[in-house]
């Protein structure tokens, strides 16, 4: 498969110099995978936690002899400017699940978006898009599982997932219209927190060694309930409290297809968009608000839970995740604002310097990381050119690729105009009748259960440490670098 990789052209994607980076990072990651040495070929079974068991061991001797040989070397810097500016570029972590390049976008275990949809399992017989649960296992073991391991797992997802009632009670009793569903998502993950193996563990003098255990149960318990949580949100807030009963789901035994039906929807279409969705916003490196929270507040030992809530709960920033919901909100008035003029580039520039001039960002374009098209964003437009290709909406966001990078260039502050994940999300879902936008980023949250929980195990195997890094005052700034007294 890594020769069938590799021996594509390199102009095939990018430059040559993409190429020569893209090869450097494969054998890099290929080196650094001692996962590779235990492929599903080689019979290691269907069991997650088994063949995870399997991972600690070498990944961890090679965490070690790394820190031995290079543990003294300088892997960033950090600059005043960057210290005040949200340490952008500050290489000061590591994190094993997905690696972010500037220029490629995402890469789950090395792999893209396009080559996950070719390699991963699929929704039999006809699925196209990849299962959510085979990039699970993707991320937390680095192999790309066989079927038989999906349908494993899918098993025992299934035997987990039903919430505790009185769970369910308390989400319908919330005061749904107030409420944010983001609000709600976060207090719902926090009251399945009762159930946290890893607290049970931890509070009866666990061993160290054993974390991992109990995080991986607790992961694989919050990720199969997850769905059944995020659609009573929905059904509350939307819907008056008309439920799906789960007993009713009949074959839908996958966590995109069950999320679909609880939400209410019927078509094989909204299936396959739901296990798009919740493969490419599982993962984004490890720095990002919602990741990054999480791996913070689970290296206190607080329970995945627990640090899951407090990643969702930067994940409701309009910056970050909120920023799906955003981007509709600012369609539609877009298109209100157009009126009956035709979309014209003149047109949608002038709407757009108005965002600008009214001191709003325009939202779905620009990237902390990123400097080209997000390749999530590539993956939802090529899921609409197949599906909605004469949406109206679809042909406004179409028209927008064309028309905001231009006039966040002629801004001149963006360091990227290109669009986001967010700037297409939310077209898609309209389009199926998922229109309630401030819904949006409950689905994003259950996708980046995969990502941040398959990380914060591997942060548990590898033993990771407290995170705790140091803060200086702007007057110790000042003091340290022009040597003048903190205080006359
Ligand atoms: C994602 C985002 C927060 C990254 O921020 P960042 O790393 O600080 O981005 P930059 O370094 O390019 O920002 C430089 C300036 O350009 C502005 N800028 C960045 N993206 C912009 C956008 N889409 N529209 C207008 N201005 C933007 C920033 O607000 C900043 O302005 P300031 O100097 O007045 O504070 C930013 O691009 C943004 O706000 N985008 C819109 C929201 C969004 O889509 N978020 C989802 C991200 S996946």
């Amino acid at each position: 498969m890594q020769l069938a990789r590799l021996s594509r052209p390199f102009w095939r994607g990018g430059t040559f110099r993409t190429w020569a980076t893209r090869c450097w990072r494969r054998s890099w990651v290929n080196e650094a995978r001692p996962l590779g040495a235990m492929s599903p070929s080689a019979g290691a079974g269907t069991n997650l936690k088994e063949v995870f068991r399997e991972k600690i061991e070498p990944m961890h001797k090679q965490v070690v002899e790394l820190r031995e040989k290079y543990g003294e070397e300088v892997l960033g810097t950090c600059t005043v400017s960057q210290a005040y500016g949200g340490m952008r570029s500050v290489k000061c972590m590591t994190y094993e699940t997905s690696l972010l390049d500037p220029e490629e976008g995402i890469r789950f275990r090395g792999y893209s978006i396009p080559e996950c949809q070719k390699l991963l399992p699929k929704a039999k017989p006809d699925g196209a898009e990849p299962l959510p649960e085979s990039l699970f296992w993707l991320l937390l073991t680095g192999d790309v599982p066989t079927d038989a391991q999906v349908a494993q797992l899918q098993e025992d997802m299934r035997e987990r997932a039903r919430v505790p009632a009185d769970v369910l009670k308390i989400l319908d009793s919330m005061p749904h219209e107030q409420l944010h569903p983001m609000s709600q998502f976060a207090a719902a993950i926090n009251l399945l927190q009762r159930e946290s193996a890893m607290a049970a563990a931890y509070a009866n003098g666990a061993n160290k060694s054993s974390y991992w255990e109990h995080c991986l149960e607790d992961a694989l318990t919050l990720i199969a309930r997850l769905p059944e949580v995020a659609a009573r949100i929905y059904r509350n807030t939307f819907h008056g409290g008309k439920h799906v009963p789960p007993g009713q789901l009949g074959d839908a035994h996958d966590m995109g297809k069950r999320l679909a039906r609880l939400l209410g929807f019927e078509s094989p279409e909204f299936d396959e968009l739901m296990r798009l969705y919740l493969v490419i916003h599982a993962d984004h490196e490890g720095g990002n608000v919602s990741a990054h929270a999480v791996r913070l507040v689970g290296s206190a030992l607080s329970d995945p839970y627990m640090a899951f809530a407090a990643g969702m709960n930067g994940l409701a920033g309009p910056l970050h995740g909120l920023a799906n919901q955003e981007v509709l909100r600012w369609l539609v008035q877009l298109r209100q604002r157009l009126g009956d003029r035709p979309m014209t580039t003149e047109n949608l520039t002038e709407l757009c310097w108005q965002t600008l001039n009214e001191g709003h960002v325009i939202p779905g374009f620009g990237h902390a990381v990123l400097r080209k098209t997000d390749p999530r964003y590539t993956a939802q437009r090529q899921f609409a050119l197949k599906h909605l290709p004469h949406d109206d909406m679809f042909q406004l966001v179409s028209k927008l690729y064309e028309v905001v990078p231009q006039v966040l260039e002629a801004q001149g502050k963006v360091k990227n105009p290109w669009p986001n994940v967010d700037q297409h999300s939310g077209v898609l879902l309209q389009y199926y009748g998922l229109r309630e936008s401030q819904y949006y980023t409950v689905l994003f949250g259950v996708s980046r259960s995969l990502g941040t929980l398959a990380s914060l195990v591997w942060d548990r195997a590898l033993g990771l440490p407290l995170e705790r890094p140091k803060s200086v005052t702007t007057e110790w700034i000042r003091e340290h670098f022009h040597k003048q007294p903190m205080k006359a």
